[in-house]
C-alpha cells in the first residue's frame, strides 16, 4: 500500500513535523524506546553534529525499515554520469551547446544523466557538479541517492514527479527542486520525453541570500518554498538500490522500497520553488545591478561573500533605465559562469542559445551581448520600458574555473563556431585626427 497525498508545507529551512499515520511521530523525544507502529527511528544529517544551530540541518525519520538494510555495492555501468572533471588543459574560450538530445532507447533519470562540467568534488565537500539529464521513461524498481552533493534540478522539458523518503514533489519546468544529499528518491517521467540541468552542490548547503539593504521582503521569499508531507511506500520485492559515492555509481539489491519513512520530523528534507514567483529587482533610474541581484539560492564558501555556488535566474521584468545599455554588458569575471535556458529567449543574445542549451564562461573570459542584440540595444528608443516577458534563463556561479568533461568538449551538440556571434561587431572608433 501507499499513501497518495501529495501536498506541501511552507517556508525554508523550517522545523517541519509531519505523519502519513496518525500518532507516528513521537511527543517530546527523538527516539523513543519503543517507536509507535513498530517503527524504526533514524536520525539524517546534513550538516556537522556540532554545526551553528542556523545552519544545523538533520531530520528524523519514522520507518518500516532502517537505511542499513540492503545488499552489498557494486559498480553500476553508466560512464557518462561522473565526476572526472580532470587536471589537463581547459581551454579559455566560450562554449556553448545545443540542447543534449532525447534519447531513441528506453532511459530513466539515472541513466539519463550526462556530466558536463564541475570544479572540485566530494572528497573535499567544495565545489560543484553540472549535468544536464535527458530520459524518456520513468524509474521501475529502482530507487537513487547522491551522497556526494545536494541535487538541484532545474527542468527544461517535461514534468518530474519526484518520489522521496521525505515525501512526493512534483516539478515542472520554471520549477526547481532541491533533493538533499544522501535522500533516497524515484524519478517519474508523467509527460514522457523528458529534459534538464543538475547542479551536484559539494559545498554547504543551498541557503537564501541576505537582503542586506533589500530589506525584509524580496527575491525569492521564504514562503514559497515547499517541502513535501509524509508519504511512504509499504513494497516487497526485487528492487535496486543505486548510489553515487566519491564520483562514481553503485548498485545493491534492495528487497522492500526504501521510500518508507512513515513519519519525519525536522529541517533537513527536499523542497522545490517556482522560479515565476521571484521578485526580481532592479535599476529605476541607470545602469543596472551586476547579476547577483538574481541570486535564488546560494552555497557559501569559507571566504565571506564569495559563494562556492550561486544559483541565479534571469526572469521576466521591465527596463526603464535611462541612458543605458539594457542588456546584460560585456564583461569579464573572476567567477565562473554556467548558463541554461529554461524558457523562451535570453536578451544577451539573438539566437543560438536554446531552451536546453548551455554556455560556459569561466574566470576572466570576455562575453557579452552578441553583435546583433549591441546594435539594436545601442540604438533602441529608451523614452519607453521594455519587457522582456518571454524568458527563463539561469546560471550557475562558482567562484573555482568550471573545467568541462572530455565528453561535453567532444559532444556533437556542441556549438564550435559560437565565438563567431561577436565577430560581427564594429568598430566605431576612430583616432583623432587619423
Ligand atoms: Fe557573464
Amino acid at each position: 500500500m501507499s499513501t497518495t497525498e501529495n501536498r506541501y508545507m511552507t517556508g525554508f529551512g523550517n522545523e517541519f513535523a509531519t505523519e502519513a499515520v496518525a500518532g507516528a511521530l513521537p511527543v517530546g523525544r527523538n527516539s523513543p524506546q519503543k517507536a509507535a507502529h513498530g517503527l524504526y527511528a533514524e536520525q539524517l544529517s546534513g550538516t556537522a553534529f556540532t554545526a551553528p544551530r542556523g545552519q544545523n540541518r538533520r531530520s528524523w525519520l519514522y520507518r518500516i525499515r532502517p537505511a542499513a538494510m540492503h545488499g552489498a555495492f557494486e559498480p553500476f555501468e553508466q560512464d557518462k554520469f561522473h565526476n572526472d572533471f580532470g587536471d589537463g588543459p581547459v581551454p579559455p574560450d566560450q562554449l556553448r551547446w545545443s540542447p543534449l538530445p532525447i534519447p531513441e532507447t528506453p532511459t530513466d533519470f539515472v541513466n539519463g544523466l550526462y556530466a558536463v562540467a564541475g570544479n572540485g568534488g566530494a572528497a573535499a565537500q567544495t565545489g560543484v557538479g553540472i549535468h544536464l539529464y535527458a530520459a524518456n521513461k520513468s524509474m521501475q524498481g529502482r530507487y537513487f541517492y547522491d551522497a556526494d552533493a545536494e541535487l538541484l534540478i532545474v527542468p527544461q522539458q517535461g514534468r518530474l514527479r519526484i518520489a522521496t523518503e521525505l515525501g512526493v514533489v512534483d516539478v515542472e519546468p520554471q520549477q526547481i527542486v532541491v533533493v538533499p544529499r544522501g535522500v533516497r528518491f524515484r524519478v517519474d517521467l508523467p509527460d514522457g520525453p523528458s529534459r534538464g540541468y543538475v547542479c551536484e552542490n559539494f559545498g554547504a548547503l543551498l541557503r537564501l541570500p541576505d537582503l542586506g539593504p533589500i530589506g525584509a521582503n524580496g527575491l525569492a521569499n521564504p514562503r514559497d518554498f515547499e517541502t513535501p508531507v509524509a508519504a511512504y511506500e509499504d513494497a516487497e520485492g526485487e528492487f535496486e538500490l543505486v548510489a553515487k559515492f566519491q564520483g562514481r555509481l553503485w548498485r545493491a539489491s534492495i528487497d522492500h522500497s526504501p521510500l518508507d519513512v512513515v513519519a519525519w520530523h525536522g529541517n533537513y528534507a527536499p523542497y522545490r520553488y517556482d522560479l515565476r514567483r521571484f521578485n526580481a529587482i532592479g535599476s529605476i533610474s541607470y545602469d543596472h545591478p551586476d547579476p547577483s541581484i538574481f541570486t535564488v539560492l546560494t552555497s557559501p564558501s569559507d571566504t565571506h561573500g564569495t559563494a562556492n555556488l550561486d544559483f541565479a535566474i534571469f526572469p521576466p521584468r521591465w527596463l526603464v533605465a535611462q541612458d543605458t545599455f539594457r542588456p546584460p554588458w560585456f564583461h569579464r569575471n573572476i567567477a565562473s559562469e554556467f548558463m541554461g535556458l529554461v524558457h523562451g529567449v535570453y536578451d544577451a543574445k539573438a539566437e543560438g542559445f536554446a531552451p536546453g542549451g548551455a554556455s560556459l564562461h569561466n574566470c576572466m573570459i570576455g562575453h557579452g551581448p552578441d553583435a546583433a542584440t549591441f546594435e539594436k540595444a545601442s540604438n533602441a528608443d529608451l523614452s519607453k520600458p521594455d519587457v522582456i516577458a518571454d524568458t527563463m534563463a539561469f546560471m550557475f556561479e562558482t567562484r573555482a574555473a568550471i573545467r568541462p568533461t572530455r565528453q561535453a568538449l567532444d559532444a556533437p551538440h556542441r556549438q564550435r563556431d559560437y565565438q563567431d556571434c561577436w565577430a560581427g561587431l564594429e568598430k566605431h572608433f576612430r583616432s583623432p585626427g587619423a
